[in-house]
């Protein structure tokens, strides 16, 4: 990188921004339904701001607001399930996110169909791709949210949709990504990226390599210069030149072309 960038300026047709924009740019991740069991009651909530925090051992964030009645029931219940969504649940996910769990039943008012998770309470959501069960192991207030870290305690996948890595095949086995609004996306295709070759040196590195190129040839072209200009001075002067010297010039590398010939006859070539 150039270190003088702070003299550039930003590329054209760009545009500021509030700085509340960065959650949206962020997000894109699945959408998660998080559901949660407390006092035998199960509630359910979309969230899209969640992330991964650590592989070993596997630990799972969400930032929920903290007025939601969710954040009540995750303060207490201390576990939670990430259920992740496809196509066919968008209308579903859409309206779960309307509706707040302190006035309704959302599984009753949705009629979703569940199944027991492995290692926690929470019930699991049938019709979703992938279930994460957590255990809550900090709580953190940021700003208007709370951070609820959650260590793995279990995950299962549909194959369909997920082996070790999103499959991103048939559009229904896709999971949702959350954009703002009532708008979502689906992941719509892999590519696979590889890194250079050796013969293939990024443009940069390329320039850089040919600007060092021209600046040996300018070199040896002023070492050349500069030799071949003493050797005249010294034939000019009448003084005797070591033919050794003509032929150090040659192996250095620097060439003497037909416009340096140089006039010997003035002076006594020793070694003849
Ligand atoms: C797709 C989607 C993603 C959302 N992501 C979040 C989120 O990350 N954090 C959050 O606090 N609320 C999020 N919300 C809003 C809550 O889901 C919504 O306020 C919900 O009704 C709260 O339910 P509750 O009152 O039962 O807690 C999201 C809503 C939708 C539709």
């Amino acid at each position: 990188m150039s270190s003088d960038y702070a003299l550039n300026p930003p590329p054209e047709g760009i545009e500021d921004r509030a700085n509340a924009a960065a959650g949206r740019i962020l997000m894109g991740g699945p959408v998660a339904l998080v559901t949660t069991t407390w006092r035998g009651k199960s509630n359910v909530v979309p969230i899209s701001w969640h992330m991964p925090l650590s592989s070993k051992p596997s630990i799972v964030g969400i930032a929920v607001a903290q007025e939601r009645y969710s954040t009540e029931m995750l303060k207490h219940a201390q576990e939670f399930a990430l259920n992740i969504p496809t196509r066919p649940l968008l209308h579903h996910v859409q309206y779960l996110g309307a509706l707040s769990g302190e006035q309704v039943d959302k599984f009753e008012a949705t009629q979703l169909e569940t199944f027991a998770a492995r290692t926690i309470t929470s019930p699991l959501i049938v019709g979703c791709c992938a279930w994460i069960e957590c255990q809550v192991v900090e709580a953190f207030p940021i700003g208007d949210h709370i951070l609820f870290v959650g260590i793995v305690t279990a995950v299962r996948v549909d194959p369909a949709s997920f082996d070790d890595r999103w499959l991103v095949g048939d559009a229904d086995t896709r999971p949702l990504h959350f954009i703002a609004g009532n708008r979502y996306s689906t992941l719509n295709g892999v590519m696979e990226a590889r890194l250079p070759q050796d013969y293939e040196a990024p443009e940069r590195v390329l320039r850089d390599r040919l600007a060092e190129e021209l600046e040996l040839t300018r070199e040896a072209r002023e070492r050349r210069e500069e030799a071949v200009g003493e050797l005249r001075e010294e034939v000019r002067r009448g003084h005797a030149v070591d033919p050794a010297a003509l032929d150090d010039l040659a192996k250095s590398g620097i060439e003497v072309s037909p416009d340096d010939l140089i006039d010997l006859s003035k002076g006594i070539v020793l070694g003849q």
